[in-house]
């Protein structure tokens, strides 16, 4: 079969290009190992930059988004004793986050592309991707026991952290790519409890980060900061609640418990692959790029990755331009590396290092007094958290 883009990966950046492909009348086919099931039913992340909740609003598949997603016009950070905010909403000019979990997201994508009768194929296996230093790529995978192979122009390797796509851009020579591994994860739980606060809570504790995020009024998601060599079945309930009690205690917060349905350990890192695109390749998303989740940027930078690709692929098959599509490493990666670096920063302000100083306790502290106490300050983080929009970063 023949497809102008061939997609590998049923995430965000794959499920939302094939959908902004669609309304400006380009045809994909998006493949993906998991099952529909697996996709809609996995648990990630959940925070909506205000550009992300924009652009799934004005292409047709934000309306669930807008009655069920939770806006957040504040931050708060508990630290030194004392529960601190910063005001968003008022310091970028109405820019806020929403909570809308990111397999809800999935969902909308999912029932709209197939509502306009998209081209989604579930659970394939044996993917292989050739050619894609000619003009005439292929796909071929495995589907209900039959080979099947896919021409395309373009090929988007949308296929997350453990891409394989990336690895078609040949390393050394054209591929370079950056890392940064951080000696601690996450242990995340979601539990059917009340909200602890009216927004997200960042505590910086001697114990180390912990972070009070919320899915529902009914169900909350809460991290704290772990040895990465921990086993989410070494921790009783009792246990973790009384550790993410005891990181923000001598803020003042007191955390309701419930029951806890679902314990894992997220093991993070930085990492950028440098460029994002070879021939007719071109990757979006954490194919090519992750950062760790303190500053919630994953699923964000995602969609922004897409919006560009989208804008480029519009303007070589309308007009045979390719000049956005030869810029697309440069103008997504300005980006990027921005939310490197932002995720990089809120991780190294609010996290225990185990070769901890007392030098390195005052100096957080002082830097977390400037961020809630300073104007310019909290507004550089303000506008870095509720996102930039998605014109071109520079
Ligand atoms: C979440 O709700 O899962 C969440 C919130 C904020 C973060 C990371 C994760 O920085």
């Amino acid at each position: 079969m023949r497809t102008q883009v061939a997609i590998i990966g049923a995430g965000p950046a794959g499920l939302m290009l094939s959908h902004l492909l669609h309304l400006r009348g380009i045809d994909s086919v998006v493949v993906d190992v998991r099952t529909r099931e697996e996709i809609e039913a996995t648990i990630k992340a959940g925070v909506l930059e205000q550009s992300t909740v924009d652009l799934l609003q004005q292409t047709g598949v934000g309306e669930r988004l807008g009655r069920e997603g939770a806006p957040h016009d504040r931050i708060n950070f508990a630290f030194g004793g004392e529960l601190r905010q910063v005001d968003m909403a008022e310091l970028t000019g109405g820019r806020r986050v929403t909570v809308y979990a990111q397999h809800e997201v999935l969902k909308d994508l999912i029932a709209r592309r197939l509502a306009d009768g998209g081209d989604l194929r579930f659970g394939i296996s044996g993917t292989t991707v050739a050619d894609v230093d000619t003009d005439r790529p292929t796909v071929d995978f495995t589907e209900h026991g039959r080979r099947v192979r896919v021409e395309c122009d373009v090929v988007v390797g949308c296929d997350g952290s453990r891409t394989s796509t990336r690895f078609l851009i040949p390393e050394g020579s054209v591929r370079t790519d950056y890392f940064r591994q951080y000696p601690f994860a996450w242990f995340g739980i979601l539990a059917e409890a009340p909200p602890t606060a009216e927004g997200l809570v960042y505590a910086r504790s001697e114990r180390g980060f912990a972070l009070i995020s919320t899915r529902s009024p009914q169900v909350q998601r809460l991290y704290f900061q772990c040895d990465p060599a921990t086993s989410a079945d070494d921790w009783s309930d009792d246990r973790i609640w009384s550790e993410l009690q005891a990181r923000v205690t001598e803020a003042g917060i007191s955390v309701p418990t419930g029951r806890i349905f679902q314990k894992d350990v997220l093991h993070f890192r930085s990492f950028v692959c440098e460029p994002m695109q070879y021939g007719r390749l071109f990757l979006a998303g954490d194919a090519a790029h992750t950062v760790p989740p303190t500053g919630a940027k994953g699923l964000n930078l995602a969609m922004a990755d897409v919006y560009v690709l989208d804008r480029a692929l519009g303007a070589r098959f309308a007009d045979h331009d390719s000049r956005l599509l030869e810029s697309y490493t440069e103008t997504a990666l300005a980006r990027v590396w921005r939310a490197q670096h932002f995720s990089w920063w809120m991780t190294s302000m609010l996290h225990r290092f185990s070769d901890v100083t007392d030098f390195d306790r005052r100096r957080q502290t002082a830097e977390l007094e400037m961020v809630v106490s300073s104007p310019s300050a909290s507004r550089m983080l303000a506008e870095n958290y509720a996102g930039l929009p998605l014109e071109p970063v520079g």
